[in-house]
This record gives structure tokens, sequence and C-alpha cells, in this order.
């Protein structure tokens, strides 16, 4: 979708408007103006069309530039917005192109979405928001576990804003809601030396995704959908996103964060472990470097690395 599409859509929601006269205002031929017409329908408008011409009847439910902007009550993050039908994965795509500073890479499904350590994020088309923000900022490489934490906690926000439910915060780096994750977060970094080039921050949200679609993982996984049974506005839940991340992001404390995260964290007090470095113990929170503390039999030891998988240790009987 275009600025010309935009062009359309606009005159076409306040009168008829013929096909004659919209070729006239943009200056392209009246098969171009057919064509995008068709096009637009395609992306979910109805548009009914008489002797008289073209009239927009429904807007579309996808995450188009024109359907979200008006959501998007931002300074500077979003105003960038580059929207995909069907990519491979928005953070291969904003890692591998060059953009500024606040793009938003927004994607209806993913062929390719990918979550920690190669493994695969399951994006069901139109159900779910698909997203990475491009930043372009000489963020402290040592600040970055704390900052990257601001995304989970932004969106933990929201989510709850919207649906009411309770949304946890798995460290480092997923949500969850009554046991199970409802959105994950990849956060990439591009360093040259010491210095922060670039930071590709995705995120992946269950929405309106029936048992069904997500069948195969339903184990685990869940969305705002099946924990309520009603469906959501996508539109407007990424804009308010991004507005409260742009906020995060603009006033970043990395106490406010630690404690904001600690009052939301998922298993604090319970025993877990960390399979790849045989650690049991009971989750005490995060310190204030972003490393997950846990009592253990020989002490309290924090764990950094963003690769590792705390699991819940299942009680015996
Ligand atoms: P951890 O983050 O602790 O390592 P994890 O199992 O959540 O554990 P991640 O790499 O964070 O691993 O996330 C990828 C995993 O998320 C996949 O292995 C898959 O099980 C799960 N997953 C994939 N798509 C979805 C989805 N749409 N909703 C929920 N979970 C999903
Ligand atoms: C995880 O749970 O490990 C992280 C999942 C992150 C998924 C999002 S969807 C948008 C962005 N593009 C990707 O390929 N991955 C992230």
């Amino acid at each position: 979708m275009d600025r010309i599409d935009e062009i359309i859509l606009e005159r076409i929601k306040r009168d008829t408007v013929s096909g004659e006269e919209l070729s006239e205002i943009l200056g392209i031929s009246r098969s171009a103006v057919w064509k995008r017409i068709r096009k637009l329908e395609e992306y979910g408008y109805t548009i009914d069309r008489n002797r008289k011409g073209y009239r927009l009847k429904e807007g579309s439910d996808l995450l188009l530039p024109y359907e979200v902007r008006p959501y998007i009550k931002t300074n500077w993050l979003g105003k960038n917005y580059i929207f995909f039908e069907e990519i491979q994965s928005t953070n291969s795509f904003a890692r591998e192109n060059d953009y500024p500073d606040g793009t938003v890479v927004v994607a209806e499904s993913q062929t390719a979405g990918r979550g920690r350590k190669g493994r695969k994020w399951i994006s069901v088309p139109h159900r779910g928001i698909y997203a990475s923000i491009i930043l372009k900022r000489n963020i402290n490489p040592y600040v970055l576990p704390v900052f990257s934490l601001l995304f989970p906690l932004a969106v933990r926000n929201v989510l709850q804003e919207v649906s009411g439910l309770e949304v946890k915060i798995k460290w480092p780096n997923d949500l969850y809601v009554n046991g199970k994750k409802i959105a994950g977060f990849l956060i990439e970094t591009d360093l040259e030396g010491n210095t922060v080039q670039k930071i590709v921050a995705g995120f992946g949200m269950n929405i309106n995704q029936t048992e069904d679609e997500l069948s195969w993982i339903l184990d685990t996984a869940t969305s705002l959908h099946i924990e309520t049974g009603n469906i959501f506005d996508r539109k407007s839940t990424l804009g308010k996103i991004l507005v409260e991340l742009e906020k995060r992001i603009d006033s970043f404390s990395p106490e406010d964060t630690i404690r904001e995260i600690n009052e939301g964290l998922l298993w604090k007090g319970e025993e877990v472990c960390i399979p790849d470095e045989n650690v049991h113990g009971k989750l005490l929170g995060v310190d204030n470097y972003g490393g997950v503390k846990i009592l253990m039999e020989n002490g309290v030891k924090s764990f950094y690395s963003g690769d590792l998988s705390l699991r819940k240790v299942q009680k015996k009987g």
C-alpha cells in the first residue's frame, strides 16, 4: 500500500467517486485505478461500486499503515512503518536492511519467524502481532540486558490493559498468562567493537488465535482470545504498545525497570532450574544488571546469559 492507495481511501471514504475523477486526481489511468481498487479489496477493504463510482463501506482489519497510523500517537517510534502481508521474519528484514531509528516493521504472517537459539516462532496469519523495532542508539552494552526488559514490560502493560488478564514475565524474554506463553521477544544487537550500532527488538504476540490454530503447541501456548473468548482489535493494541514503548525508551531508568520486572516476575519464590547450567534453586528475582538470582544450596547466584532457559521444577507426587 502506498500514498496513492491512501489518497484513494481518503476520497472514497467521504463520497462516491468515479473512476474517471480518481484517475484525474491521481494522474493515473482508469485501469490503474481499477487495479488499485481490486488490490484494496484484497487487503480486506469493502468497497461499494455503482454507476456513480466507488465508495468505501468498511475498513480493513489488517495492520496496514493507513489503518494503524491513527493509533500511533508517538513522537518518533513507528513514524516510519513498513508493512508486509507475508515475510520470512520481520527481525531478519530489519537486520538485513538499513532503516532509520524508530522504524517499525510489521507482518501479517511470517514463513520463518524466529525465536531464540534458532527456534521457530509460529505466526498464524492475521491473528497475532508480529513486529520488529529498529533502534540506532549508542546504548552502553552493559546496560543492554536491562534495557531489553523494557520490551516485555511495555507489552505486558498493554496486554493487561486491553484484556484484564494477569500477564507474567518469564525471565528473560517471554510473557505468560495462566501458565502458558502468550508473547515472545527476540532482541538482536549489532555491535562494532564495544559500540551498539543497531538494536532490532522483535516481538510476537498471540492475540486472536483459536485453539485449533495453536493446536500443536496448546500445552505451552495460549492467546488473548483463548483465555477470554473475546476478539481483540489488533490495530489499537499495536498503537498502544508503540506509545508505551516510546514512553519507556525516552525515560529509561534501570532501577524502575528492574523494580517493575520483579513485580511481575513469573515463578518468583518458586523452585526453578536452568537445565543447561545444571542449576536448581529458588527464584529470588532479577538483579540490578538484568540477571536472574537463584538461591541454591551453596548460596545465591545470578545468571546472565540471555541464552539461558528458566524452567519450573515440577513437584513430584
Ligand atoms: P526459553 O525462552 O526459556 O528458552 P522457550 O521454550 O519459550 O524457552 P524461546 O526460544 O523463548 O523458547 O521461544 C521459542 C519457543 O516458543 C518455540 O520452541 C516454541 O515452543 C514456542 N512457540 C513458537 N511459536 C509460538 C507461539 N506462537 N506462541 C507461543 N509459543 C510459541
Ligand atoms: C521467543 O519466544 O523466543 C521469541 C519469539 C519472537 C518472535 C518475534 S515475531 C516478530 C519477530 N520476527 C521474528 O522472526 N521473531 C520475532
